[in-house]
């Protein structure tokens, strides 16, 4: 036995200071051959890596398992001007125990990291214009990620399971370039890491995405549009934003926001439980618009081209729900029956706290709910053939 921590103590030591290296400093890599001499020397790295310089080489860290400081790839020099483009892998890394930063302009065009567990730290690609690939396969968890990366094609993730804490939980992209999924992020039931911290997501440009499926347990805040507001050139996706993943049962968002590029939403086919507390559509492209919530406590919809608007069964569970509808000049809410006699909207049973349209609607459509005697609010025409509606505090229902 002695003999045996004689000799792992003999590995140990010659591992770490064969070649007099400290893996316990501060390392900077420029070239391959400051990669070879890290990984065939240290297993940890007890600092901090940065990469940086004029990188023309592909870094292989294979042999590296945990980066106990930070990771830092930081911008070119100079003009910035990007010559040659290099990749980073490693098979081997398992943690990255600080932050994870990476800001261009830089050549770096494949990050391959498969074996990636943890991330303590935030997580950063800005201005990344050249990265066309992220290998993040198994990474379970991250204290945040922000995505700036307009040619991005891939990013490979199997599934998020969790924030590290004392962060800010969040998931930002302002440019997701041309992938065609980001599931493994979002569709696991993640809970918050803190009770009074919840994660928010922010996706501003995703144009090849056709599904994004949340599964977040609590999240305080979701902005999900498919293209940036003003770049009116270039057709919006067709994005369906699924609320529910796989995996959950309980989806609660604090603010749900939707714009341009969203074109429905579903409701996970295991979550029994789907609440929003304020909802938002602000989104003229949108044609048809379902609400599969089982309690909101506030909606909130403007949409130039939508032509039905659909309340489901659940909507009569909804408890003091506020509704706002205007701007929606294609929309003719004629009775609360479509043509093929299917029920489209569903009156909440509960008091609401506000409701209110300033569009096309019919005296048919409000007279569906005449004889509801919990709906205290009553009809107003605002002009022939525009109606405003709003809710009179204590007032019994009444037609036009
Ligand atoms: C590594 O760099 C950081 C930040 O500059 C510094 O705080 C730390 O002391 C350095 N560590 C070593 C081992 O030199
Ligand atoms: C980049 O600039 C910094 C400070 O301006 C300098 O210390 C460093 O040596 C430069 N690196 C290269 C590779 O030119
Ligand atoms: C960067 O390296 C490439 C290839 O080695 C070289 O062609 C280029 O001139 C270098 N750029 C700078 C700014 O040093
Ligand atoms: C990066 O890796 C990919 C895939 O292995 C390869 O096709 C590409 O040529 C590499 N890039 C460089 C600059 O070597
Ligand atoms: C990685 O994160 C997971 C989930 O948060 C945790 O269970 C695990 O202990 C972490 N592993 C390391 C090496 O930090
Ligand atoms: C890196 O990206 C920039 C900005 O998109 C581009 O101008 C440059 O040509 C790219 N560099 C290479 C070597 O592909
Ligand atoms: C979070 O912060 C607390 C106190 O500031 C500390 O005790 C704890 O270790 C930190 N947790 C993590 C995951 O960094
Ligand atoms: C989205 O759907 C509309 C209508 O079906 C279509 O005209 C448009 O080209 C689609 N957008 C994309 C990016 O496929
Ligand atoms: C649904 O989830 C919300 C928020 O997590 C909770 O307050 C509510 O009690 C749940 N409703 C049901 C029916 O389980
Ligand atoms: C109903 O909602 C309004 C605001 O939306 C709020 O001010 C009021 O307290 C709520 N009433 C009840 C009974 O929850
Ligand atoms: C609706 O509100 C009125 C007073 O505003 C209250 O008396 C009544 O109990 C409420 N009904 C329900 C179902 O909450
Ligand atoms: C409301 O009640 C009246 C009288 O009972 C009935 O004639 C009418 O059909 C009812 N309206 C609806 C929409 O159910």
């Amino acid at each position: 036995m002695a003999g045996l921590l004689y000799a792992l103590w003999i590995l140990t030591f010659a591992t770490t200071y064969a070649l007099g290296i400290d893996c316990n400093a501060n390392f900077t890599i420029s070239e391959e051959s400051d990669a070879k001499e890290l990984r065939e020397n240290c297993k940890i790295i007890g600092g901090d890596l940065t990469f940086e310089g004029n990188i023309s080489e592909n870094i292989n860290l294979d042999g590296v398992e945990e980066v106990r400081g930070s990771w830092s790839l930081n911008p070119l020099n100079s003009s910035g001007k990007v010559e040659t483009l290099f990749n980073i892998s490693s098979s081997t890394l398992k943690l990255v125990d600080g932050l994870f930063y990476h800001r261009g302009p830089s050549g770096l065009e494949r990050l391959v990291l498969p074996n990636l567990g943890n991330i303590s730290g935030p997580a950063y690609f800005d201005s990344m214009a050249n990265v066309t690939h992220i290998d993040f396969t198994n990474l379970v968890s991250i204290a945040s990620l922000d995505l700036q990366t307009p040619r991005l094609q891939e990013f490979k993730i199997n599934e998020l399971k969790g924030f590290t804490g004392n962060f800010s939980d969040r998931i930002f992209i302002s440019d997701g370039g041309s992938v065609e999924s980001l599931d493994g992020l979002f569709k696991g039931p993640i809970a918050p890491a803190n009770g009074y911290l919840l994660p928010a997501i922010t996706i501003q440009k995703i144009p090849n995405i056709k599904q994004v499926t949340l599964g977040w347990k609590h999240i305080q805040r979701a902005h999900i549009s498919g293209q940036l507001w003003y770049q009116h050139w270039s057709p919006p996706p067709n994005i369906t934003l699924v609320l529910g993943g796989p995996d959950s049962e309980t989806v609660h968002i604090n603010e749900l926001e939707i714009r341009e590029g969203v074109i429905g939403i579903e409701r996970g086919s295991k979550t029994s439980n789907l609440s929003i507390g304020s909802f938002k559509s602000m989104n003229d492209m949108i044609t048809d618009l379902r609400l599969p919530f089982h309690q909101v406590s506030e909606v909130a919809i403007r949409g130039d081209r939508m032509t039905s608007l659909e309340l489901p069964k659940e909507a009569e569970e909804w408890n003091n729900v506020s509704i706002s509808i205007w701007l929606v000049r294609s929309l003719h809410l004629e009775s609360s029956v479509n043509s093929e006699g299917r029920q489209t909207w569903h009156w909440p049973n509960q008091n609401m706290s506000n409701f209110y349209i300033l569009g096309d609607v019919s005296t048919n459509f409000l007279r569906n709910d005449e004889n509801n005697t919990k709906l205290q609010y009553h009809f107003i025409a605002s002009a022939p053939g525009l109606w405003g509606v709003y809710r009179d505090e204590g007032s019994a229902p009444r037609g036009l």
